[in-house]
């Protein structure tokens, strides 16, 4: 199981003091997770503004850690950053604006965050003479991927959402301040993720709560755009390896790499495990821009010694099960702030019903 297989511990690599930005969300509480549950003799400083997807509840599994420390904060303060950033070794940096769909409706929130929040974190590091600097990026930089091709580090950056282009900006800003002043960066750039604690506004925890409420499954145009699924506890594994021994001033995709599977694949096999109809399946207006393709090539991360674990099948039923045991976490979520957006973000094909 993936749970199993042990992270570097301190002297592997890993810095022992770590300034984990964002660690409140889905992917940098697993991290946090993992080092403080596994890992040992690390201390974990989390700096999280808590906005909408920030959540508590995704680190009350370390909040007794004698390592764990909790920080309310946000990226952009370059005076609380400074601070936090002359207490610890290096900065893991997960904080970020991330649902492409939001930044199409409000695109300056990522550019604040992604953008000019990531260039105060470098700044600090810079000043505090860090050992390693791990920006968390995404496949989504590379752009549209024709099949059979698989985006490799080297190739250029295409964004062509307002979420990909502020992460790509991201990006750049690290290597910039690995050639100019010899910051120890590393960037990750990891595939769509799933997995447990994950806001319910990406596809696979949308269409699994909704299928649990008996609510329709909205699928962009005709479902056929793909996406190469990893599971987050490899996504955070990964990082830790990036980490441990990724060589400083370049960047690392992490994909599982199987066939990519459809929106629509999505949401039969998330039917079919929870007993839902077919006909929940909603076909809606595609998002403007809709990206029809990622795949990543992540040999350079293999060589690492990370081997993601957990196929899309046996994935995607433990956060089926998981969601299901769980609405005690997901059912408030879905309230207020969620279905504002919703409403605000969906919008029926031409001369079907309207969403709901
Ligand atoms: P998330 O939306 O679940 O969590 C983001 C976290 O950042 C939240 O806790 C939020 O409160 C915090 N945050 C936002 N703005 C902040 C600010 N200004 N200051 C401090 N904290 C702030 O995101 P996630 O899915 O866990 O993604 C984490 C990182 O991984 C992001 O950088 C994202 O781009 C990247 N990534 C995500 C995926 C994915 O499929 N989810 C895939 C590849 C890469
Ligand atoms: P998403 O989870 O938003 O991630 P990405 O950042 O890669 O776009 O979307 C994954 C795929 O699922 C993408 O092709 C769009 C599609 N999708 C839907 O069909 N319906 C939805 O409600 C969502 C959120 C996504």
């Amino acid at each position: 199981m993936a749970e199993r297989a042990s992270l570097p511990s301190v002297g592997e690599g890993i810095p022992p003091r770590l300034l984990v930005t964002g660690g409140a969300g889905f992917i940098g509480s697993a991290f946090v997770r993992q080092l403080l549950g596994e890992g040992e003799g690390f201390s974990v400083t989390v700096l999280d503004k808590l906005t909408y997807a920030g959540n508590l509840a995704n680190l009350s599994p370390v909040d007794s850690h004698p390592g764990y420390r909790f920080v309310h904060g946000d990226i952009c303060d370059a005076q609380l950053v400074g601070k936090l950033a002359n207490e610890v070794d290096c900065i893991v940096n997960f904080a970020a604006e991330t649902h492409v769909d939001r930044s199409i409706l409000e695109p300056g929130g990522f550019i604040r965050t992604d953008v000019l929040g990531t260039h105060q974190l470098l700044e600090a590091a810079r000043q505090a003479r860090h050992s390693r600097f791990l920006q968390v990026s995404t496949d989504e930089v590379y752009g549209d991927v024709a099949a059979p091709e698989r985006s490799h580090e080297t190739d250029l950056v295409q964004p062509r959402s307002p979420y990909s282009a502020s992460k790509a900006s991201g990006d750049l800003l690290c290597f910039a301040y690995h050639a100019t002043y010899d910051l120890p960066v590393l960037v990750t750039r990891g595939s769509n993720t799933y997995g447990p604690y994950q806001y319910p506004e990406k596809i696979v925890p949308l269409f699994i709560t909704q299928a649990l409420d008996q609510l329709p499954l909205p699928v962009y145009g005709d479902g056929s755009a793909v996406r190469d699924y990893l599971h987050v506890d490899d996504h955070a594994r990964g990082i830790a390896a990036v980490l441990a021994h990724g060589v400083v001033g370049e960047a690392y995709n992490l994909g599982r790499g199987e066939e990519p599977i459809s929106g629509m694949m999505v949401a039969q096999a998330v039917l079919r495990l929870t007993g839902g109809s077919d006909n929940l399946i909603q076909p809606v207006l595609d998002r403007p821009g809709h990206d029809r393709r990622y795949a990543l090539d992540s040999t350079k991360a293999r060589g690492l010694g990370w081997t993601p674990e957990v196929s899309f099948r046996d994935g995607i039923a433990r956060t089926v099960r998981w969601y299901e045991e769980r609405r005690d976490w997901w059912g408030p979520i879905k309230s207020g702030e969620f279905l504002d957006f919703y409403r605000r973000n969906y919008r029926p094909l031409a001369g079907s019903a309207p969403t709901s």
